[in-house]
């Protein structure tokens, strides 16, 4: 087959939140993918970016008295390392906020413009006349039109389910200022999506997608679609509209084209790849987009229509993949089940994390659950009890009695059997089957590990004259060791590495399974892998609870993948309210905790009693520097078993995080918001 250009990217983080296991499930699925590609003597460049533009954006810079620019500057460097820490082989990691994407966005709507398909209309939209911004739906707040539930988002009700325009809200509110939203109208630009029923309806069957995201996109076109809005009101954090001051591209236009911008950034750096020959309307080469089912709409809809009016290609396949579930739910912060990508590796390696997202992922959108049981269990029994184990039940004897020498040709017909398997397995990892690809790859170590237990050439080493015997056997083994590392090479990176290292070869590459390894000399054999103890699960749920307990709670934009607890119902009643005992307190000693990267222990003094608390300040305060403070208490929280002892209580201060958390007394300017820590 002849050698492919592939172009991948993964769907583009928000600028305004961590990386957590949601995206490093796409981003996992993907680098497998990529790696798949390159192994097979693929050209595959893998792209991708951080998404930086918005409301919600502009107004945690502002909040934490940094520019946007800052703000993103800062994220990025952060994602960028989480990714690089799970092996993920980003060729380039870019931003939205970039020159390449500023002149490309602006081309595109240009030639959208000039094909006449950018219509102007007039909106009324709320307002918040204190902040003087337009407000989007999640940033309006009132009672439910249907239900009358408090708190409730401008376009649906999180208690009876209706779905509403902002403007029917009772008693609306500004979820930034608090102010009551006005009417105000607006010019809008809108791209003329509705013209592309026909085109869409094509192009879904035309095979970029897998039938059941077609089949969903279907009702959608069956209903017409209509016109998109793509412009937004200043003040906005994005690329102002050429000609058209004060009005800016909505974050959803530029982001897509975000992957056009970072893949020109790259070419720019290299001699060897060329922008026009990707992206030209009749390019031979491939582009992927790996994104997950929630925003099947922007690049399945959205995107090919832009696309083909400004005189690009569409994207070959959208590989479309569901969401993580924990125990059958979303992930949530409030059930300690929302992980960071960061909490997870300073606990584990990331190549637990890659097979055990492998033998969930298919080429479906069903939802994916995980469970950390079956995580543990999976790890240990498959990669280090099946797989690592088949190496290391063979090397000793190899190496003690035969030097390091393998036989001349194999001994059972298992070695060629599972050699003859390259093409199956190469097909399941191209159609995204990785969870059938680990299984067919599992059942391969059964049988070997079968086969050496058949043959017990611990027992028959010490029977004279069956040295051949014992060299035949665990070279068979050792050879389909080989085997199956080269296949679980695009999930396993490190441990292909190491395998490579110990079978004494350059690499493990898929070319190389045409034949098995005869009459060649291996190294001594070292520890691949090791178990998962249950510990250090504990030790991970107890960090991942901390951290949701320490972060603000600003809903995260984008990316559902995750229920923050923002996106509940968070007002309490004034009864609520009533139940909570806060009382003003001393410091009276405060230390570090060992090990704990966030926590401070404080011992306070409510007059009546003392107490321990264990407080997420450690950012923000050197432990002397708090004796003697005062803070308030939630004095009547019920005792709480901590990784790191007992706390008893909740200290309130206030203020954006970081550096900036400041206790109730006596920290002069404290500002508003009060944040549990
Ligand atoms: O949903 C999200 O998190 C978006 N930031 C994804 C953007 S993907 C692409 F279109 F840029
Ligand atoms: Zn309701």
């Amino acid at each position: 087959m002849s050698k492919r250009n592939i172009l991948v990217t993964s769907a583009l983080p928000n600028a305004n939140g961590s990386i957590h296991l949601g995206h490093m499930l796409e981003h996992i699925q993907t680098d497998i993918w990529v790696r798949f590609q390159r192994m097979r003597g693929n050209t595959c460049t893998y792209v991708c970016a951080d998404d930086t533009h918005g409301t919600a954006i502009m107004l945690k810079a502002e909040e934490r008295g940094v520019s946007p620019e800052q703000l993103i500057a800062e994220v990025k460097a952060g994602h960028e390392q989480d990714f690089r820490d799970f092996l993920i082989s980003h060729d380039n990691y870019h931003s939205t906020h970039s020159e390449e994407n500023r002149e490309i966005s602006a081309l595109i709507y240009n030639r959208l413009k000039e094909a006449g398909k950018i219509r102007v209309k007039t909106v009324n939209q709320l307002f918040d006349p204190e902040k003087n911004l337009f407000l989007a739906d999640r940033f309006i707040i009132g009672a439910c039109p249907k239900c009358k539930t408090e708190g409730q988002y401008g376009d649906n009700c999180e208690a009876c389910g209706a779905t509403y325009d902002a403007t029917d809200l009772i008693n609306p509110r500004s979820k930034i200022s608090g102010a009551e939203p006005v009417l105000r109208e607006s010019t809008h630009f809108f791209f003329a999506l509705s013209d592309y029923t026909e085109f869409l309806k094509n192009w879904t069957r035309s095979g970029p997608l897998n039938e059941q995201v077609a089949n969903k996109l279907a009702e959608w076109l069956d209903a017409g679609l209509q016109d998109w809005d793509i412009s937004r009101d200043a003040p906005y954090f994005g690329f102002e509209i050429p000609g058209e001051p004060g009005k800016y591209f909505y974050v959803w236009l530029d982001a897509p084209i975000g992957y056009m911008a970072s893949f020109r950034h790259y070419c720019n750096s290299r001699n060897d790849l060329t922008f026009e020959d990707y992206w030209d309307a009749d390019s031979a080469n491939e582009v992927h987009h790996f994104i997950g089912k929630d925003i099947i709409n922007f690049h399945a809809l959205f995107w090919p229509a832009m696309l083909s009016t400004a005189g690009f290609r569409t994207p070959t396949r959208i590989h479309t993949h569901g969401f993580i579930t924990v125990n059958g739910q979303k992930m949530s912060k409030s059930r300690g089940t929302f992980i960071n990508a960061r909490t997870y590796i300073e606990h584990l390696a990331p190549e637990y994390l890659r097979y055990y997202f492998a033998t969930k992922l298919s080429a479906g959108i069903d939802d994916l659950d995980i469970n950390l049981e079956d995580f543990v269990q999976k790890v240990n029994s498959d990669l280090v009890g099946k797989v690592v184990n088949i190496a290391s039940r063979c090397a000793g004897f190899i190496s003690k009695n035969f030097d390091g020498n393998l036989s001349a040709a194999p001994s059972t017909p298992l070695v060629e059997e599972f050699l003859n398997q390259r093409d199956a397995i190469a097909a399941l990892y191209e159609q995204d089957e990785f969870g059938k690809a680990m299984r067919e790859i599992m059942a391969m170590a059964d049988k070997a590990n079968q086969y050496i237990a058949e043959h017990q050439p611990w027992a028959r080493i010490k029977e004279p004259g069956n040295e051949a015997l014992v060299q035949n056997v665990c070279s068979d083994g050792i050879n389909m060791f080989r085997t199956i590392v080269t296949y679980l090479k695009p999930v396993l990176p490190e441990l292909a590495a190491r395998a490579a290292s110990f079978l004494n070869e350059d690499d493990l590459d898929w070319n190389s399974l045409e034949a098995p390894l005869a009459a060649h000399a291996i190294n001594k054999f070292k520890p691949m892998m090791n178990r998962i103890e249950p510990k250090v699960i504990e030790a991970l749920l107890e960090s991942a609870k901390a951290e949701a307990e320490t972060t603000a709670q600003a809903p995260q934009d984008g990316n559902s993948q995750a229920e923050t607890d923002a996106n509940s119902d968070n007002t309490i009643s004034i009864d609520d309210f009533a139940k909570i005992d806060l009382r003003v307190a001393t410091v009276i000693n405060a230390e570090h905790v060992e090990g704990a990267d966030k926590l401070l222990k404080l011992t306070l003094d409510l007059g009546d009693s003392q107490r321990t608390v264990f407080s997420g300040i450690k950012s923000a305060y050197q432990p002397a520097d708090l004796i003697g403070k005062q803070t308030v208490v939630v004095a009547n929280l019920a005792p709480r078993k901590m990784k790191f002892g007992i706390s008893e209580g909740m200290v309130l201060a206030a203020g954006p995080g970081g550096s900036d958390i400041f206790l109730i007394s006596p920290d002069a300017g404290a500002t508003a918001g009060m944040q549990v820590t």
